[in-house]
This record gives C-alpha cells, sequence and structure tokens, in this order.
C-alpha cells in the first residue's frame, strides 16, 4: 500500500429517496490525518452522503475504497470493523446511562445485555488518557452539558481504533464557551494519532480553524473541493449559495419611553426544581429580546416555567396586563404565548407525517366539533407553512425524521409564527443547524413579527454574534439569576461575555 493511497475515496456515490435525489454521482478523497469538511445547505446531501459511508443507507451507484480496496458495508458494523465511526446530527446517548455506560455500549465489555461495570469503567478511563479529556463519566449523561455529552460520544468512537471519524455538525448544539476547546481537541486529535475526520458544519469560521480541505456540495452535486490555504470564506458561500438567499435587515431605534409603557410580560422571581431564582426581566410589545448565557445557565429554564412547560411550585408573573398564577402550556398557548423548543429536544413527532406536525399545534383551528381532525384544511394548511417556508421535502405524507436536521427546524420555526392570537414568541436556538441563508430568513422573520406585527419575541440563543444582529435588548443569565440587562446602544461583547462567565471577571474587565 502505498502512503499516498488517500484513507478513503468514494467514485460516483448516489442516491435517491422518492422524489429527490439526495446525493448524485459524488466523488471525495480523504488523505491520512486529514480533516476535511463537507459543507452545503439544509437538504444537500451531507448527512446521506456519510450515511453511505458507513453503510447505514444502501446506495443505488458508486464505490466505495479503503486503503485503496472496495469494501462493501452492509450496515455501520461492517464499517466499524473496518475503522469508520459516525457521530450521527441527533445525539444518540442513552440518557439515564453514565458516560463510561455508554461508552462501552459498542464495546466488548458487554456480555450479552449486561454491561461489565469495572471493565466498562476502567475502558472509559483509559481512553480519557488517550484522548486527554477532563470529563465526569460516572454521571449519568442527561446530567452533563451538551458539549461533554459531545465528548462522550466521540470517545465511543474510540472504543474501537477508528481511522476515519465522521462528525455530523458536532458544535450546533455548543455553548460558546465549549466550541473553541472541542475545536482544540480534533485538531490535536489528527496531529497525535493516526485518524482522518469529516467534518460537517454549517459553521464556515471553524472550517479556517481546523480543516485541511473542503468540499460543498449544493443539491447533491460536487460544486468544490479545495485546499483550505487556497480558498475563502466568500470564495466558499458563493460555491454554496445563491445570493438572492441571503436577506438583509435593519433594526430600527426604538423609543424606549414609548416602549415601556407596553408592557407584555413582567417577571420579577421563578421557581422551578424547588428553587426560586432572581429573574428582573420585561419584555414590550414589539419587542426583540435575547436571553444569553451558557448552555444551563437558566435561559430555557426560566421561560419554559412561564410557559407552563415545566413544573413550578409558585408561579407569579403579569403577562398582557393580567396577573397569573397558575396554568399549564395550554393557558398560556390560549393568551398568546408559544415556546418552540430547541430542536433536538420535543420539537416534533419523529413518527408522524408532515401534515401531522405542522398542524399540532393549531389543534382547535383544523379539528371539527367533534374531535376530528380536517383532513383538507390540515393539508392545505401544513403545505402552505412548508412552502413559505421553503422547506425541502418530497411529500406532506412522509414522515419528518426523513427531512434534514435544518428542514425539520424550519417547520418548527414556520408553524409557530403562525398562531392567530400570537402575542409573545419564545424561541429556544432557533438556528441550530440551519445553513447561512435560512439563517438570514429567521431574523428577517422575527423582526418582521416584532416591526410590522408589534409582536414581541424572547430569542434564546447560545451564538451571541445573531443577537447582537437582531435583538432591541439583551438579559444576561448566570446559574439561574438575571445578571445584567443591556439596551442595543449599549451592546458590547466583552462586558456581554464577562457577565456570562459570572459578573465578577466582567467588572475587572470593565476596569481594565
Ligand atoms: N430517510 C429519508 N427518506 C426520504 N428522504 C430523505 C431521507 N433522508 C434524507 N432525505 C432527503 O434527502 C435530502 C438530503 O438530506 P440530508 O439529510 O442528507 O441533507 P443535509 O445536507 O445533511 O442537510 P442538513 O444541513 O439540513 O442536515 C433531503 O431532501 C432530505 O429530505
Ligand atoms: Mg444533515
Amino acid at each position: 500500500m502505498l502512503l499516498s493511497t488517500p484513507l478513503l475515496e468514494i467514485k460516483g456515490l448516489t442516491k435517491g429517496f422518492t422524489g429527490v435525489l439526495a446525493v448524485d454521482h459524488v466523488d471525495f478523497k480523504v488523505g491520512r490525518k486529514e480533516i476535511h469538511a463537507i459543507i452545503g445547505e439544509n437538504g444537500a446531501g451531507k448527512s446521506t452522503l456519510c450515511k453511505m459511508i458507513t453503510g447505514t443507507y444502501s446506495m443505488d451507484d458508486g464505490q466505495i475504497y479503503m486503503d485503496g480496496k472496495e469494501v462493501h458495508f452492509t450496515g455501520p458494523a461492517d464499517s466499524m470493523a473496518a475503522g469508520i465511526y459516525m457521530v450521527y446530527q441527533e445525539r444518540n446517548l442513552i440518557s439515564y446511562m453514565t458516560g463510561a455506560q455508554n461508552i462501552s455500549l459498542n464495546a466488548e465489555v458487554i456480555k450479552g445485555v449486561v454491561v461489565d461495570e469495572k471493565a466498562a469503567m476502567e475502558k472509559a478511563e483509559e481512553i480519557k488518557r488517550q484522548l486527554k479529556v477532563e470529563i465526569p463519566l460516572e454521571v449519568e449523561v442527561e446530567k452533563l452539558g451538551a458539549g461533554e455529552q459531545q465528548l462522550i460520544e466521540i470517545m465511543r468512537a474510540f472504543s474501537a481504533t477508528p481511522k476515519l471519524l465522521i462528525l455530523d455538525e458536532p458544535t450546533a448544539s455548543l455553548g460558546e464557551g465549549e466550541i473553541e476547546p472541542f475545536l482544540k481537541f480534533i485538531k490535536g486529535m489528527t496531529t497525535q494519532m493516526d485518524v482522518s475526520i469529516i467534518y460537517i458544519t454549517h459553521k464556515l469560521e471553524e472550517i479556517f480553524q481546523i480543516a485541511d480541505k473542503v468540499t460543498v456540495l449544493t443539491e447533491g452535486k460536487v460544486t468544490m473541493t479545495a485546499e483550505i490555504a487556497d480558498t475563502s470564506q466568500n470564495k466558499c458561500v458563493k460555491a454554496m449559495i445563491k445570493s438572492d438567499k441571503m436577506k438583509e435587515f435593519a433594526v430600527p431605534v426604538k423609543d424606549y419611553e414609548d416602549l415601556e409603557n407596553n408592557k407584555l410580560l413582567e417577571v420579577k422571581n421563578v421557581n422551578y426544581g424547588g428553587k426560586t431564582y432572581d429573574t428582573d426581566f420585561y419584555i414590550c410589545k414589539g419587542e426583540v429580546v435575547g436571553f444569553y448565557g451558557l448552555v444551563g445557565s437558566g435561559r430555557t429554564e426560566a421561560m419554559e416555567t412561564i410557559a407552563g412547560i415545566r413544573s413550578s411550585d409558585q408561579k407569579h408573573f403579569i403577562f398582557d396586563g393580567e396577573e397569573i398564577t397558575s396554568g399549564d402550556s395550554y393557558k398560556m398557548i390560549s393568551k398568546g404565548m408559544v415556546l418552540t423548543p430547541e430542536l433536538r429536544r420535543n420539537g416534533i413527532f419523529p413518527a408522524l407525517n408532515l401534515i401531522e406536525n405542522v398542524c399540532s399545534l393549531y389543534i382547535n383551528k383544523l379539528a371539527t366539533k367533534l374531535g376530528m381532525v380536517k383532513k383538507k384544511e390540515s393539508a392545505v394548511f401544513a403545505k402552505t407553512i412548508l412552502d413559505e417556508n421553503d422547506t425541502k421535502y418530497a411529500s406532506i405524507n412522509q414522515k419528518i425524521s426523513d427531512l434534514s436536521g435544518g428542514n425539520m427546524q424550519k417547520i418548527i420555526i414556520g408553524r409557530s409564527i403562525r398562531v392567530e392570537n400570537l402575542k409573545l414568541l419564545v424561541v429556544d436556538e432557533p438556528t441550530a443547524g440551519l445553513d447561512l441563508g435560512a439563517k438570514s430568513e429567521i431574523y428577517v422573520k422575527i423582526r418582521h413579527l416584532a416591526d410590522e406585527l408589534g409582536k414581541s419575541v424572547v430569542f434564546i440563543s447560545s451564538e451571541l454574534e445573531e443577537l447582537l444582529k437582531t435583538c432591541d435588548r439583551i438579559y444576561v443569565f448566570y446559574n439561574g439569576n438575571v445578571v445584567k440587562e443591556l439596551k442595543r446602544e449599549d451592546f458590547s461583547k466583552e462586558v456581554i461575555l464577562g457577565y456570562t462567565l459570572g459578573g465578577v471577571r466582567s467588572a475587572r474587565e470593565a476596569h481594565a
């Protein structure tokens, strides 16, 4: 075997689903110790391509070569045996099991269905040393942060010896502070070990930090492959998106005296999990307010409590002039408050089709008095929402779980915005996993809701840049409490990041 033989080479790989040619005669090579980024719009075929490489999907046409020899994988077990391991876009951990147990799920320490605890822990400890990561292995993974869960999934790949690791949007659900160390870890892996990586992402700045090569997919076809050193973010964007898909918008200057006479939501405290937090904030009519903080800082928890999704021992807040002290999420929806959860939690009903998923927020509107669903109306309504949001789908009767990640997200946002008596929309990480064009479209929709329709929006995000770009005000959360409020004219990345990490540091920075 020549050293110049690529680790992986694919030729003419092709896959169609009913109504769509997802991957169209793709040629592609990955060298040794190489990080090869794949980028492209939502639905471009990135995940499908990689699922063919692992044998999860069969291919319609093409060949795959490892170390110069043709391989035929009939499922992930085959490709794993050949040293290929994929960490999927959707998290794939068993939440009530510990890190060590999850890591050992692939490995030989499982005897029948029983995990050998001691062997599992030893194996996990060994991988932890090998990869030089700091992570608790003995706690249930549901108690870990998104970044830590991601690392557990990658550690699981090392329970065998991977030659090729495929990471499908690994940073989509990581917070700002978690991304940098994660990228360092990935880069370090290829310099210290004999492993290559296929890295799928929508975040272009990441590939310029870690990748050696980049391939752009557009509607299933390769439109560009380049050495990172020979290309630029601009060239990548051009190869990826038609220029008319990037939407521009401006945030109008607000008169705060006016706005503050028109408060929609006023909150002093929230109570959940047996504790009360100091969350002094308000949301005005016609305002977009960003909630920023680390994952787990209480942004999501506060809004879920108010929306009645999360249980609370005592409740007290003012919504649209009315004091609210009780009630569940149905009550809040009927008052005009809608919360769209993060995609990777609860946003969809995977086994149901597109009509059912789109219409799940509109039970009353689309049901007869006897509770029967109005089939024709539902289908028409679903189609309107899907088209309005530029969703890529084959049929409204297909299962939502067959859509690409980004297209599911478009549906979740699209259906909420259409709620009839909407007053307050809460969006939680609405752009995670969306391509650049789709992201800009969400920002425009959010501003339109506030500026033209006078609705209020709470925008929860781990991407500070997008909050700075779209919001009128930002609240920073730390340890469950609101620690800082900033108006648009006072926006400062440094100040916000300081408070995100606990306020003390920011005070010092402010004096420096
Ligand atoms: N199991 C499936 N059944 C039917 N269609 C599918 C299935 N999986 C993917 N598709 C379709 O194939 C196309 C490519 O989807 P894929 O998931 O590969 O896109 P992607 O580039 O990974 O997008 P994203 O960035 O949104 O994750 C899409 O049109 C999608 O709807
Ligand atoms: Mg995908």
